[in-house]
């Protein structure tokens, strides 16, 4: 059995009540690093957890641990292959350990808007791309967008040169790492859950993230000034093993990755708009949003361009090719 758990959001306020599984039923346990609620991922995981704890009752149950209460992304994959947790669904950026290809995805400036991204990841080399990491022994079973991330500091950034000398918090990647350097500016690798403290502390001078993980981590609290710069995307891999994933009835597995399939396609329908509405409480909450002028853009655009020569041949120009094609 495990008890009911009422689990505590970023402020304090109930998130959201924790299913009590029942024996015999197959336990999935899904683990993240977000907030539980107000975030395209949070949203995603509790939205599938109601469904397959209402519509799989008795065969199996889904437990969610958000907010990296249980792993966070630098032991989670290696939890799943444990089969200690059996879904996730971290950044790509961050698997650069099992992969270069999902670098693709993290390459300044190269989709237009999200519907650019739902091209390339509906197209055949986004969905090959799924599978980037079998030979690890993981499945990928969907992306999931969060969106565009924004450069925030305590001062403003409107050309890349307010950039320089600062500290900038980035994931675990070596592509954000180049990109941060691009500015002439400091990049030091944090995990989410530390970030906020590092904020605070000042042991960060800025960050770059979606508008959604810069209000549901707090991180807008110690950082009066945002750009919305739109300079790389946060995209999720929804991934488990496959020995977990074989190991489930054929029946059973089929009404899961259908619920999972839906939850994912609304949650990515649903994941502008969250951000936007994050994006207007920050601004309500007194933080100042900046936007760039076309020529500001641009300087932003070049400063970073040698980043994908760094990195073309590691990631493979036909899949660079493909993902630019997604714009048109
Ligand atoms: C980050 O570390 O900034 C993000 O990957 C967190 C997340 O899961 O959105």
């Amino acid at each position: 059995f495990y008890p009911a758990v009422l689990m505590l959001g970023l402020f304090g306020a109930p998130a959201f009540a924790q299913a009590t599984c029942e024996p015999g039923e197959t336990v999935i346990k899904f683990s993240h690093v977000v907030a539980a609620e107000g975030h395209p991922k949070g949203e995603m995981a509790t939205a599938l957890a109601a469904r397959v704890n209402r519509e799989m009752d008795g065969t199996a149950c889904m437990l969610v641990f958000p907010m990296s209460e249980l792993y966070d992304d630098n032991d989670v994959m290696e939890a799943i292959l444990l089969g200690d947790v059996h879904l996730a669904a971290p950044s790509v950026s961050k698997l650069e350990n099992y992969t270069f290809q999902y670098r693709v995805f993290d390459l300044p400036f190269l989709f237009d808007d999200m519907d650019a991204v739902q091209r390339f990841v509906g197209g055949p080399m986004g969905q090959d791309l799924l599978d980037a990491m079998s030979d690890y022994g993981f499945a990928g079973l969907g992306y999931l967008f969060n969106g565009l991330k924004q450069f925030s500091a305590s001062r403003p950034l409107l050309v890349p040169g307010d950039a320089e000398g600062l500290t900038f918090r980035v994931q675990a990647s070596d592509v954000a790492t180049s990109m941060v350097e691009a500015l002439a500016a400091r990049a030091r690798q944090l995990p989410f859950e530390e970030v906020r403290a590092a904020l605070q502390k000042g042991l960060v001078d800025g960050q770059e993230n979606t508008w959604s993980n810069i209000y549901t981590a707090g991180f807008y609290e110690f950082q009066e000034e945002v750009t919305a710069t739109n300079h790389q995307l946060l995209v999720y891999l929804v991934v488990t093993s496959k020995e977990w994933l074989d190991s489930l009835d054929s029946d059973v597995r089929l009404q899961f990755l259908s619920i999972l399939g839906e939850v994912i396609e609304a949650a990515n329908m649903r994941a502008d708009g969250i951000n936007q509405a994050s994006r207007q409480r920050i601004v309500e909450a007194g933080g100042t949003v900046r936007e760039l002028t076309g020529d500001q853009r641009r300087q932003w655009r070049s400063v970073m361009a040698p980043v994908w020569d760094e990195y073309e041949t590691m990631i493979g120009v036909d899949l660079i090719d493909a993902a630019i094609a997604a714009n048109d």
